[in-house]
């Protein structure tokens, strides 16, 4: 098969596109014949290297960590899926990723492909909507009627929470740049704070809870405006600084301890429920009813830029500016 091979840690530059074994699949996998693929934040941020406390795999290896595709093959034990059968995922980072022709994927990771959108589409989808999910339904349990605070809402997790948020009937606040304040208007929040001209701390009342994606002292800022006991779901707690370039086992418990500490110091200062959030892919149950909420026309899509796979190094790099409005898409078969 075709596949982007990252061959060193480091740049763009170390993704090439060349031939690689196709993958095999085991008894519980499906074996997908990829139709599209997107690149998220934690795919450059694998490249570099910074997150081998919890990405264990080594180059020469496959990124990527959505899909959209056809299942070509099924091992012995699969029973949820069959040949043809249309599939998305966000499958788990401890395999070859999603950036070739095919890809094998345990079936208990993957969920029917909504019908009413294309596999471009369909594939920004799996890893920002089960991040935002595990956010706001698993996390800060939000209900209709709270307000919720949203960091960079224009962004791949922020455009999905807005809507996830606002179908559900929460009062969604979120910052962004004034040139995306009429979009996230349009996705459903009813309060944008420019962060260019305003801080968040000073215009906003406060909130039930936060969804913080940006870390540092953004995610600081933001603990002042949670009200006494507010939810605080975080997806950017990230590994410590300090484990970025240990070796996978001890940087995973050094990234453990730092985060209880907080978790616990913060609930102890000020009654805040801290929620370090990792996407959890969940094919059956989270992955299906997201797909669901498509095909209702509750969640769309949106697709800022679309690179065919061999320019795969583009769309890093694109994504690396830290201005894409929804999602940087990969179209891999047409
Ligand atoms: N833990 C997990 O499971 C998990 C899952 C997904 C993502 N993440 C992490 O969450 C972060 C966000 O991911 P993403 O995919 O949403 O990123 P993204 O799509 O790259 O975010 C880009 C957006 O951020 C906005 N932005 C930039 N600086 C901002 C600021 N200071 N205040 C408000 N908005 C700002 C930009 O809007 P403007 O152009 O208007 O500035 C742009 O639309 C990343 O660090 C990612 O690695 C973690």
């Amino acid at each position: 098969m075709r596949a982007a091979v990252l061959h060193a840690f480091g740049g763009p530059e170390q993704l090439s596109i060349e031939e690689a074994p196709d993958p095999v699949a085991g008894p519980r996998d499906v074996l997908v014949q990829v139709h599209a693929t997107s690149v998220n934040p934690i795919d450059f941020k694998v490249r570099k290297g910074y997150q081998r406390g919890a990405v264990w795999r080594r180059p020469p290896m496959i990124l990527g960590m959505d899909v959209s595709g056809v299942v070509v093959a099924t091992g012995a034990r699969v029973t949820r899926f069959r040949v043809g059968d249309e599939v998305i995922s966000s499958p788990s980072h401890m395999r070859p990723g999603t950036n070739a022709e095919l890809v094998a994927i345990d079936e208990k990771e993957c969920a029917r492909k909504p019908t009413s959108i294309s596999h471009l589409e369909a594939a920004t989808l799996p890893l920002v909507g089960l991040t935002a999910w595990g956010c706001l339904v698993d996390g800060a349990k939000m209900k209709a009627g709270e307000s919720l605070l949203i960091q960079a809402g224009s962004g791949g997790v922020g455009t999905f929470a807005i809507q996830l948020a606002a179908t559900g009937g929460v009062h969604v606040a979120t910052t962004c740049s004034g040139r995306n304040a009429e979009f996230v208007t349009s996705l459903g929040a009813e309060t944008v704070i420019d962060y260019t001209k305003d801080k968040f701390e000073e215009v906003l009342p406060p909130q039930d809870a936060i969804l913080e994606c940006m870390g540092g002292d953004i995610a600081k800022r933001s603990m002042d405006v949670l009200k006494p006991g507010g939810r605080f779901a975080s997806i950017n707690v990230g590994l410590d600084a300090r484990a970025q370039r240990m070796n996978p086992y001890l940087a995973f418990g050094v990234t453990i301890v730092a985060t209880a500490g907080f978790v616990i110091g913060t609930f102890i200062k000020s009654g805040t429920k801290v929620y370090p959030v990792v996407r959890k892919a969940d094919g059956p149950g989270r992955l299906t009813r997201i797909s669901e909420m498509v095909d209702a026309g509750q969640i769309r899509a949106v697709i800022d830029r679309t690179f065919p796979l061999s320019e795969i190094a583009d769309a890093h790099r694109y994504c690396e500016t830290g201005r894409v409005r929804g999602k940087v898409a990969i179209e891999v078969r047409q």
